[in-house]
């Protein structure tokens, strides 16, 4: 294994030798890192936890269609070794070599969309990522783009709208123009597993799956990581040193897709923001729920295994696929095995998983047209929040409109996703209407006993548990 990391940075590739580089750790994030450089200023630290987008980046790498894909990354978030075998975009690099800037930056320029200036640099970038993805000019596109950059002096008018006027005229810009010298240089780093050392760390990047089967085998206590949304709080705010981890970002098994029959599976190495698009058709309900998740910049990271794994009761995915009745695939280096989403998250924040099992993926069976789905988030702000409550309703509906397998699961109610199991039994057998729908709400809110908390007041999530079950029969009236 090599323990060397290589990217490319402002035109050439860079290489770090953690046992030779004291003051760089391999989980030093590339916002400490660019901050460190004379030439990198234009990041900046707002939050450093993923909130504001002031440190955004664009990485770089070379997709399946012979050209590259480039997405836009809180690098407050971002470990260095995840630059590895990719093009490390700054703000710095934009202008051309002439210094002639960006046309994203001189629309913006023009348009007045930057007063103080401190999130333009974020925002510029977020903008890029969009630019060179072909993304469409749409005002929600470029919204959604922008739901993870705050700005608080410009007022964001004229950035959507200097967004709107660049990007319904996409011309080459100078990163077109090196696209081939790029992937030459990227295709050319060494795809190895590395094994990264200091003194006081080590940091496992396999590339192949049974390479991280052994390593987890191997080292049990180590800090199994994909997308590190979650695991880079650890150290950006609880400033804990973790001795050792195992980055499962690399391995392309688990980034595996299949659809067939109307199922879907996927590996847990898929992205939030892949998983959207993927379930968009037969899966809408997951979708819906993805978009709601986080910010692009976290989506573009932030993996399904790494959801799940975390097994936190607000996670978004839980109870939608408690909804789908999704099935989790486990493997380890003793084989396979199968748990339903059901039995999967067993206690705060702890699933079924044994010390040396990864999540290898997830498969969502074929949805029958007798049954409805539907998922549900509540939160301070549509964008770039974490739930108050979240839901996963599933009912399955006969000729005459009765319901059977009921599932009522809700995030945000309880220590762990949980499922509303009175009020689930005296919904089955019964009418789908608005009536026993409201005989209902009551048993959903005898299920639980939520806490009061920053997000809202024990009584609020009781009502709104009960509201949302509501909403999910009315939306399935107006179909
Ligand atoms: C700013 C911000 C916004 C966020 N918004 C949301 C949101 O809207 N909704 C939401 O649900 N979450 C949100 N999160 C939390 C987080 O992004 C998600 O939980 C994300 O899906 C974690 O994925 P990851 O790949 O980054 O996980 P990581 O940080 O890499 O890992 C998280 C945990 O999962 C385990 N894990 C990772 N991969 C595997 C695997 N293959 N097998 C077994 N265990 C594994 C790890 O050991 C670790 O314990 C947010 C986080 C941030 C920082
Ligand atoms: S510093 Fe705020 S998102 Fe990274
Ligand atoms: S221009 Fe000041 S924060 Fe955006």
């Amino acid at each position: 294994m090599a323990d060397t990391i290589s990217f490319l940075l402002d035109g050439k590739v860079q290489i770090i030798d953690f046992s030779r580089q004291s003051h760089l750790k391999p989980t030093t994030t590339v916002l400490q890192y660019l901050r460190d450089l004379p030439g990198h200023k234009g990041v900046k630290e707002g939050c450093a936890e993923g909130d504001c987008g002031a440190c955004t980046v664009v990485l770089a790498e070379p997709d399946k269609e012979g050209g590259l894909s480039y997405k836009a990354v809180n690098s407050c978030l971002l470990f260095l070794p995840k630059l590895h075998g990719k093009q490390l975009i700054t703000v710095e690099n934009l202008q051309d070599g002439n210094g002639n800037l960006h046309p994203l930056q001189k629309t913006l320029a023009e348009q007045n969309g930057s007063q103080c200036g401190f999130c333009t640099p974020g925002i510029v970038m977020s903008l890029f990522g969009h630019y060179k993805s072909g993304a469409s000019a749409e005002r929600d596109e470029i919204e959604d783009t922008l739901s993870g950059n705050l700005c608080r002096c410009t007022g964001y008018q004229p950035i959507l709208e200097s967004a709107q006027l660049t990007l319904t005229d996409v011309h080459s810009d100078h990163f077109s123009a090196e696209q081939e010298e790029t992937r030459a240089v990227l295709n050319a780093i060494s795809k190895d597993s590395l094994t990264l050392k200091t003194e006081t760390q080590v940091y496992y990047l396999p590339t192949y799956l049974n390479e991280l089967l052994r390593l987890r085998s191997k080292y049990p206590q180590a800090l199994l990581v994909n997308g590190s949304t979650d695991a880079a709080l650890r150290v950006t705010k609880n400033h804990e040193l973790l001795p050792a981890i195992i980055d499962s970002s690399n391995v392309r098994e688990l980034k595996e897709v299949q659809a067939s029959g109307g199922k879907l599976r996927f590996g847990s190495g898929v992205t939030i923001n892949e998983l959207l698009e993927l379930t968009k058709e037969r899966f809408p309900a997951v979708s819906k729920m993805c978009k709601t998740f986080g910010s692009k910049q976290i989506r573009h990271l932030a993996t399904v295994g790494g959801n799940l794994g975390s097994a936190s009761p607000i996670g978004d995915l839980a109870p939608v696929f408690l909804a789908c009745d999704a099935r989790i695939t486990v493997q380890s280096v003793n084989g396979l095995r199968k748990i339903r989403m059901n039995d999967f998250i067993t206690g705060y924040r702890q699933t079924a998983l044994r010390p040396d099992e990864i999540i290898r993926s997830v498969e969502l069976p074929l949805i029958k047209p007798s049954v409805l789905i539907g998922a549900y988030k509540i939160s301070k702000r549509y964008d770039l929040d974490i739930a108050t409550v979240s839901a996963g309703f599933r009912v399955e509906l006969d000729g005459d409109e009765i319901v059977q397998n009921c599932i009522a699961a809700y995030g945000g109610m309880a220590a762990v996703t949980s499922r509303a199991i009175k009020a689930e039994s005296f919904l089955n057998g019964k009418k789908w209407k608005r009536e026993t729908v409201e005989q209902t709400l009551p048993l959903i809110r005898e299920s639980f006993t939520p806490i009061s908390d920053a997000r809202s007041g024990a009584e609020y999530r009781s009502v709104v548990a009960g509201n949302l079950l509501l909403k999910f029969y009315l939306d399935t009236q107006n179909k």
